[in-house]
């Protein structure tokens, strides 16, 4: 039934395109109230984690569907080759720029050069801090993100009832990031209540934000981290029973590290992004979970966020209390995220033209 759904909704998208592409007046007219126009700027951080390639990729395709010229630039996880493909955005006539930051701090004054211009800005899946160029946000619950990893850690554990106690390692993310401490923030603040009456006990002794930050969200840098803890408090056969990693990247590189290192029961990893090399994992049993986030729809709300300011309108927003960037609250929209694990990777991932089967083999 579902998949007859699903085939009848891909013909129907695949005929709108077919109109659409023909460009005949009145059927594209009627697939969408008016076509736009204008060259609109895509900053991504960087080529290196699936999920940009996937979030860049889809923004294009979508942003081209609707009308718009596209200049999409990755910068290899370098501040100044952003800063300076920002730049030729603005100089090169784009009339509204799209941008997941490297850094979000880092930004500032060639975001001045944007607002001297009047061209707006919606900052993409990360917030730009102490900008007053910065016109809408658009991201997942980025503190829902870490809630749910951290439920799952509780409820796996069954930390209302066992009696423990468990150890427990965290690893997150990149301090520049600002998603990193809603990621972060949001596990803890369902996890650190066990940590402070002792159920929950993090051998390392690392467990404040800076300390178990991950520059640049490295596998390597996740990997040597956990390395050099594995040797220092796990290595004598004690059990680690837990890793909150906020994301795949860093999963991947504790998982690499306990392969290596440890001998002991598999512990429970968390992940999120669902990237190809960590749903593997989840299915051969070496990551616990991790959070779904269809870059096709955060991709989708932010074309409809940009078509509704580039024809004189305002963007469609449903947080307007969240995220504050140093300069006042930005209005936000956020996409819900979704759990995923080796049960329900099918319907979400597959069964929803995210992958491919052969992709997962
Ligand atoms: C994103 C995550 C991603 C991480 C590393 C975060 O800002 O929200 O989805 O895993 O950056 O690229």
């Amino acid at each position: 039934m579902k998949r007859k759904l699903l085939s009848m909704l891909l013909a129907a998208t695949m005929v709108a395109t077919m109109l659409v592409g023909c460009g005949s007046g009145s059927a594209s007219e009627s697939a969408s109230a008016s076509a736009g126009s204008g060259k609109i700027g895509v900053a991504m951080p960087t080529k290196d984690l699936q999920r940009w390639n996937q979030d860049g990729s889809n923004m294009e395709a979508q942003l081209k569907e609707a009308g718009y010229e596209v200049d999409l630039q990755y910068a290899s996880n370098d501040i100044a080759t952003q800063v300076s493909q920002i730049e030729n955005m603005i100089n090169s006539g784009c009339q509204l720029l799209v941008i997941a930051s490297i850094d979000g701090d880092s930004l500032g004054t060639v975001l001045d050069q944007a607002k001297e211009k009047n061209i707006p800005v919606i900052a993409y899946d990360r917030l730009i801090m102490n900008s007053d160029a910065v016109s809408y946000y658009a991201t997942f619950d980025n503190y829902m993100v870490g809630t749910k990893q951290g439920e799952y850690i509780k409820e796996k554990l069954d930390l209302e009832n066992a009696a423990g106690p468990f150890n427990i390692e965290i690893v997150t993310g990149d301090p520049g990031d600002n998603n990193a401490r809603y990621f972060y923030g949001g596990a803890m603040d369902v996890l650190k209540p066990y940590i402070d009456e002792g159920k929950l006990v993090v051998k390392s002794g690392q467990i404040d934000f800076e300390t178990v930050a991950t520059a640049n969200w490295s596998t390597e840098t996740a990997q040597s981290r956990m390395d050099a803890i594995i040797s220092a408090n796990y290595a004598d056969g004690t059990k680690l029973d837990a890793v909150l990693c906020s994301n795949d990247s860093t999963a991947l590189g504790v998982t690499n590290s306990l392969e290596a290192n440890y001998t002991g029961e598999w512990p429970i990893i968390t992940g999120q992004d669902c990237d190809i090399a960590n749903v593997k994992n989840m299915i051969a049993g070496k990551q616990s979970m991790s959070i779904f986030k269809d870059t096709r729809t955060l991709a989708s709300k932010v074309v409809e966020m940009v078509d509704a300011i580039m024809k004189g309108g305002e963007a469609p927003v449903n947080d307007k209390e969240t995220y504050d960037n140093g300069t006042g609250v930005i209005p936000s929209y956020l996409c819900e995220p979704v759990f995923a694990d080796a049960n329900n990777y099918k319907e979400l991932l597959v069964d929803s033209g995210y992958y491919t089967e052969a992709d997962l083999q």
